[in-house]
């Protein structure tokens, strides 16, 4: 359980609101986010059923939920999507997804797809309220065909789904990535399983260049800052994944 501020100016605030315990959502421990902005926020990924509860409890600290002004999903996973239909009991905004799964989200249990936004490939930017602009990005293929980034400019955080995902054994349960190099096992094997190909990530590399980004924070795992963030970058430039690596017969090159 946790409740981080990432970012705080007093009126803008990042805030890593929760993370679930091992055992829950089948072990997968995952982040859900808030940005919050003069008194209105929005949503990263806000998780499965089984968390809904207790995101709703830390949320509460900070906005009612009719003060939710957007909710962004990066991709069609369950540990992102299960709780959105009981989300929209309580949210009244948009939610923002890859157009490409906009089609599949009924299966959660979803009636209305009134409030939900088909994100374009191209992304697009977002103003969520007057002087709070997200800006929304692709990261295709990363490891969803459609999965989206958000970009927080004020905060200099840029939110990547599962891009930095971090599986820690359950003793470990560190706040942030410092020092790349003792990180990148709790790391390596998923990028290189789950990540698509070199060429998805350097499209993305190049999406993302030019943007001034303090943090780096994933759906799993501890949130990059200072040196670890041009570090995993770094790495990840280089890095040959998914059907890079694919042989005939189901397996994987080493
Ligand atoms: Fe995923
Ligand atoms: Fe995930």
């Amino acid at each position: 359980m946790r409740n981080i501020k990432l970012f705080d100016s007093g009126s803008h605030q990042f805030v890593l609101l929760n993370e679930s315990e091992a055992g829950e959502e089948d072990g997968v421990r995952s982040n859900q986010y808030l940005i919050q902005h003069d008194g209105v926020g929005v949503l990263l990924d806000p998780g499965g059923f089984g968390v809904m509860p207790r995101v709703l409890a830390e949320l509460l600290r900070y906005l009612a939920p009719e003060n939710i002004r957007g909710v962004f999903l990066s991709h069609q996973d369950p540990d992102i999507v299960g709780g959105i239909a009981t989300w929209l009991e309580l949210v009244q905004a948009p939610v923002y997804i890859s157009r490409i799964w906009m089609r599949f989200l009924p299966h959660y249990g979803l009636k209305d797809m009134s409030q939900f936004v088909g994100v374009p490939d191209e992304g697009m930017d977002c103003e969520v309220a007057p002087g709070f602009n997200l800006k929304v990005l692709p990261a295709h293929f990363l490891h969803s065909e459609g999965q989206i980034n958000v970009y927080d400019p004020v905060a200099k955080v840029l939110f990547t789904g599962d891009i930095g995902a971090a599986m820690l054994p359950p003793d470990k349960d560190d706040a942030y990535v410092d020092d790349f190099a003792s990180h990148l096992p709790f790391i390596e094997g998923f990028h290189r399983r789950y990540m698509c190909s070199n060429k998805a990530i350097r499209c993305w590399l190049d999406t993302i260049d030019g943007l001034d980004i303090d943090m780096i924070a994933p759906q799993h795992g501890p949130v990059y800052r200072g040196a670890a963030v041009p570090a995993f970058l770094d790495w990840l430039k280089d890095l040959q994944c998914g059907v890079d690596l694919l042989l005939p017969g189901g397996r994987f090159s080493k």
